[in-house]
């Protein structure tokens, strides 16, 4: 089977349903089809979005208007079990990535999405009991019986990526990559995607919003000041210089977007378009870690 070809942008779920803006499911199928026109067909879930219940609102849409599942391609996520009301099973926050769990929990995706297939299924968490050639198993049944797709992880380390990568092929690792989190541009995650042509997707592109607040946090003034200054330079937006700066890397990085506003999906989208030189890129470089390259 062919690998996974994502949209140049990703469009986030986290915060669409109980953890950010509430969609009932005709704002919801407003989002997703507005998200469509712009060819973004590609959604970001995990099992635990909204305390397990935004997986449920967006399968609440497929089964309103079943002609959009043909037309997009549905990433989900689980391994980590997070307790609340609707898990009583789980009595403390744990990562399970066991065959048992990811067999279990990706019927359960299934079922919430309503779907027969999930287009990419990730490992969220790197769990400290995991066994990658479990994890293996299970992704090998999921691929047999034509439940899912196509497999990767999120927040691996480049270690943990390549041992689970020598055993099954990986097709990304979602990682937090933001110009307020550098880790992947130094720790080898950005080379080893290059290494294997595989895209980084990154998830909180924008910092999770913080990069927009009033603060009185030094970094982000930093960002802020030399952002709003290479906004006015290219005439765009602060977020689009951001998410442009990330998408600048040769290794093809994917913003998981996670905005809840389809006009500041489009803004995303028209990010990409922007060429920032190398110059202005290690300028927002230097605002993001506070002092010049050596
Ligand atoms: N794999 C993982 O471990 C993991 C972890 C976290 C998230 N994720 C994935 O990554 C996705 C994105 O994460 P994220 O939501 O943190 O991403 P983000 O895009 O960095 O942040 C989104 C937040 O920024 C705000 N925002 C965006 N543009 C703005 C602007 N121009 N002005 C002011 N506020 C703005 C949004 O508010 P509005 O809605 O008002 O625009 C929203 O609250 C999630 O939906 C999820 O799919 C994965």
């Amino acid at each position: 089977m062919e690998s996974i070809q994502f949209a140049p942008i990703i469009v986030g779920t986290m915060r669409l349903g109980e953890w950010g803006a509430k969609m009932n499911l005709a704002e919801l199928e407003k989002f997703v089809e507005g998200c469509l026109e712009m060819g973004l067909n590609d959604f970001d879930h995990a099992d635990i979005y909204g305390h397990y219940s935004t997986e449920s609102d967006f399968g609440k849409l497929l089964k309103h208007n079943p002609s959009l599942r043909q037309k997009i391609q549905i990433t989900t996520k689980s391994g980590i079990c997070l307790t609340t009301e609707r898990k009583p099973e789980f009595l403390t926050n744990t990562y399970n990535n066991s065959k048992d769990h990811i067999l279990k929990q990706a019927e359960e995706s299934l079922r919430l999405l309503e779907t027969d297939y999930l287009d990419l299924l990730l490992i969220h968490r790197p769990d400290f009991l995991m066994d990658p050639h479990e994890i293996a198993e299970a992704f090998t049944h999921l691929k047999a019986q034509g439940k899912v797709k196509h497999f990767g992880v999120s927040n691996f380390t480049p270690i943990q990526f390549d041992i689970l990568n020598s055993i099954f092929p990986l097709e990304t690792n979602q990682v937090e990559i933001s110009i307020t989190r550098l880790d992947a541009f130094e720790d080898g995650t950005l080379l080893q995607c290059q290494k294997n042509r595989i895209a980084p997707t990154s998830w909180s592109p924008l910092g999770g919003g913080k990069v927009f607040e009033k603060t009185a946090d030094e970094q982000i003034l930093r960002i802020q000041k030399v952002g709003n200054e290479l906004a006015e330079k290219y005439q765009v937006g602060l977020d689009q210089i951001l998410l442009a700066w990330l998408i600048k890397h040769p290794a093809g990085i994917i913003p998981v977007i996670g905005t809840s506003k389809i006009e500041r999906v489009k803004s995303a989208l028209d990010a990409c378009k922007i060429e920032l030189t190398r110059q202005d890129w290690y300028l927002l470089w230097k605002a993001s870690t506070g002092k010049d390259i050596d």
